[in-house]
């Protein structure tokens, strides 16, 4: 039957408030870190995900839209816990460019709905090529990606009618962090001890995503502000630079500004020269080692006039004044934050949207699934 909108005016606000939920359904049976996660059911031993993760060497991520910026952070993740090498390419590029292929790679594909042509045509072009270890994110169980891989990982969103991707976006980003968790394990780089404090971190997401959508009425008197403007910059770096690509492209989706984002170290090599009063900058600011490059960037924007708009995590001390917007998130979530600060970015484009009156769940000119190249 239809799916009701409850309390909520549109569909992508609804399954923006149901991230926690939908994070804790995907999140739902996992007792402990093991490649069994990935195994489809009724696979063999020979066929299985521990004997795939034991012989590769190096990672390849396809994907398009929303599910390759996902992607784009697994890929620090995957470096930086498991020390396997990672790229991630764009399924419609990867598919048409001369690569060098490696049979000891995994290929992981990343999708909401399972069905992306261009994705499913990367996939099969990895597969011709020679590589035959194949994983699937997705939230669809019967569709042709979760079917044509070998291995899969389901994320349990649960049906997602926005087409600007939310909930699967979030679920995706714990479907790939179980994979780096997974791969360190494989290769002898997670102890105990952080294993058990890493399943307490994604335990906890759950509650933590709670206080995060509290913070709806800041964000509205944000995009009150958004819904005049013609163009807007997203600043972030390192594994927050993604989260602040995906707030871009939110932001152009759904209330058609124009939006760009960049990491902020590249600030000084072009987009500098784009600054002023009339040109928002948001940025993403996670209390991690970046920090004080990233004050340093946000100097160089109030030097010249911009217009800041940070959240910043508790303990960062950036506090509001003439030309700085400051929301406070919540404590530092460590590797786990981007899903923190993927929410209010989610928030800023919803409002914004409505703000400006456009269609929310169905924008022009873009559909939900492209199932045609
Ligand atoms: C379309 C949708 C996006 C989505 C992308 C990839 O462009 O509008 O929201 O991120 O397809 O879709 P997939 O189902 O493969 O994740």
């Amino acid at each position: 039957g239809a799916v009701e909108l409850g309390p909520y005016r549109h569909y992508m606000q609804k399954e923006i408030f149901e991230q926690p939920r939908a994070i804790a359904d995907t999140l739902e049976g996992v007792q402990a870190v093991t490649p069994a996660l990935f195994d489809k059911t009724g696979a063999s031993s020979q066929s299985g995900a521990a004997g795939a993760f034991a012989q590769i060497e190096r990672v390849l991520i396809l994907a398009c839209g929303t599910s390759y910026y996902a992607g784009c952070v697994a890929r620090d993740w995957i470096e930086a816990l498991a020390a396997l090498p990672c790229s991630v390419e764009i399924a419609s590029e990867y598919r048409y460019r001369q690569s060098v292929p490696d049979a000891r790679t995994l290929v992981v594909t990343v999708s909401q709905s399972g069905e992306t042509a261009d994705t499913l045509a990367a996939l099969r072009h990895a597969q011709s090529l020679g590589m035959a270890h194949t994983l699937a994110i997705c939230n669809v169980a019967a569709s042709a990606l979760a079917r044509e891989c070998r291995l899969a990982l389901l994320t349990r969103a649960g049906v997602e009618i926005g087409v600007a991707s939310t909930k699967a976006f979030t679920t995706q980003l714990v479907g790939l962090f179980l994979l780096a968790l997974t791969l360190a394990k494989t290769r002898a780089r997670l102890s105990a001890a952080d294993e058990a404090a890493h399943l307490k971190a994604l335990r906890h997401l759950p509650a933590a995503l709670q206080a995060v959508l509290a913070l709806e009425p800041q964000i509205i008197s944000w995009a009150s502000q958004f819904a005049s403007k013609e163009n807007a910059l997203f600043l972030g770096r390192g594994l927050h630079y993604p989260i602040a690509q995906e707030g871009a492209l939110k932001l152009k989706e759904i209330s058609y500004i124009h939006a760009e984002a960049y990491a902020a170290g590249e600030l000084k090599h072009g987009p500098l020269a784009l600054v002023t009063s009339a040109m928002p900058v948001v940025t993403v600011a996670p209390n991690d080692a970046l920090l004080e490059k990233l004050k340093s960037n946000l100097q160089e924007v109030r030097a010249r006039g911009g217009v800041l708009y940070v959240l910043a995590d508790a303990g960062t001390r950036i506090e509001s004044g003439e030309g700085l917007h400051v929301i406070r998130m919540p404590e530092h979530y460590g590797l786990l934050s981007p899903i923190l600060h993927a929410v209010p970015l989610q928030l800023l484009s919803y409002h914004t949207a409505v703000a400006r009156g456009t269609d929310v769940d169905k924008p022009r000119n873009l559909a939900k699934s492209v199932t045609v190249e």
